[in-house]
């Protein structure tokens, strides 16, 4: 198994994802004579998992069952051991487009911190790239070396445990691009700029605070550093659900169905002409079209509330109107 080479079966020592839901799912290294707990039961790594296909569905002691997944960066990012604050997928992608990442690129970065973005950094440069991480806590340095090796990539990748402010990335002239997520980025651009390529590269800095991002752009410009952007990525998943909504008041059916768009056939012209059928008070969200009547009051067109009400999505009690 490797992070960055999809491998058929599980193995004796891979990291693979135990699948419970999109909302519950766990790392576990495997193992023979291992056991893990879920609340389906227990998983036997020697019997349930070695040997089978990653994508498997697993079924647990008490009968419940889960999938095995082979992993990969996203799935780590949303599965690590949380170390530090990490970056998202969504994040990712962008920083990854936006430092022209392809498979050969030689990038740096600093710091390492959980190695969530590294994982991704590194699938995306294998496989003739390199990664050169810098991290100035020790344990996250060594863990994130473990981890590296655990993962089949070690050899993308060289972590150095160092402050990147003071003594650089450990490489000049080499990188086409540099990441920064650390507190004071402003204090390593100018390393950035000497492990960056003679013709030049990219750098992106990530800063939750506004006057960090200020003080880099600063010290971007000062370094020679054109083409200077400050972007922020925000993601909004839409909330789809089903809801039922109380069938509206179409007025009284017209006696001719042949008008132009009745076709009894049709689904969504039987919900319409359901819906007209139903006597009783006018519902709000249905405006009905008014004409005036002898007194000069406004009175509802019942008839002509067919044609000009047109429904344009049914789906299981979700009634969506347009007038034409
Ligand atoms: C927010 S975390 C990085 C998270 C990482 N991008 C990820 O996705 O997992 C910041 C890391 O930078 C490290 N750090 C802060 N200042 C540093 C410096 N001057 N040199 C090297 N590492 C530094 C911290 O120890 C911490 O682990």
């Amino acid at each position: 198994m490797s992070f960055v080479e999809y491998g058929d079966t599980i193995k004796d020592g891979d990291t693979a994802i135990v699948f419970l839901g999109h909302e519950s799912m766990f790392p576990v290294k495997v193992q023979h004579g291992g056991v893990t707990q879920t609340k389906y039961g227990v998983i036997r790594h020697s019997t349930d998992l070695i040997g089978k296909k990653y994508g498997s569905k697993v079924t647990c002691s008490k009968g419940g069952w889960v999938f095995i997944l082979h992993p990969t960066p996203e799935l780590w990012t949303v599965n690590l051991p949380h170390r530090t604050q990490i970056l998202y997928s969504t994040d990712i992608s962008v920083i990854t487009m936006m430092l022209e990442l392809k498979p050969g690129s030689i990038v740096c970065e600093s710091g390492t911190g959980s190695g969530s973005l590294s994982h991704a950094l590194i699938r995306t440069v294998a496989p003739t790239g390199h990664l050169y991480t810098v991290e100035f806590h020790q344990q996250r340095a060594e863990k994130a070396k473990e981890e590296f090796r655990e993962h089949g990539v070690e050899h993308l990748v060289t972590v150095t445990n160092q402050d990147v402010c003071k003594n650089g990335f450990g490489v000049s002239d080499i990188a086409d691009a540099v990441f920064l997520d650390i507190p004071s980025p402003w204090e390593a651009i100018g390393h950035a700029k000497s492990a960056l390529k003679a013709e030049g590269g990219r750098i992106c800095s990530f800063s939750p605070c506004i006057e960090q991002v200020q003080r880099t752009c600063l010290a971007m410009e000062e370094n020679g550093f054109t083409e200077i952007n400050t972007l922020e990525i925000l993601l909004r998943v839409y909330n789809v659900r089903t809801i039922s909504l109380q069938i509206p008041d179409l007025g009284k059916a017209a006696e001719d169905n042949s008008s132009p768009g009745f076709d009894s056939s049709n689904p969504s012209t039987q919900v319409l002409a359901m819906a007209s059928t139903t006597a009783g008070s006018a519902h709000p969200l249905c405006s009905m079209p008014s004409k005036p009547a002898v007194d000069g009051t406004l009175q509802p067109t019942r008839q002509t509330a067919m044609t000009q009400v047109r429904l344009v999505k049914h789906s299981r009690g979700l009634l969506l109107f347009t007038v034409l």
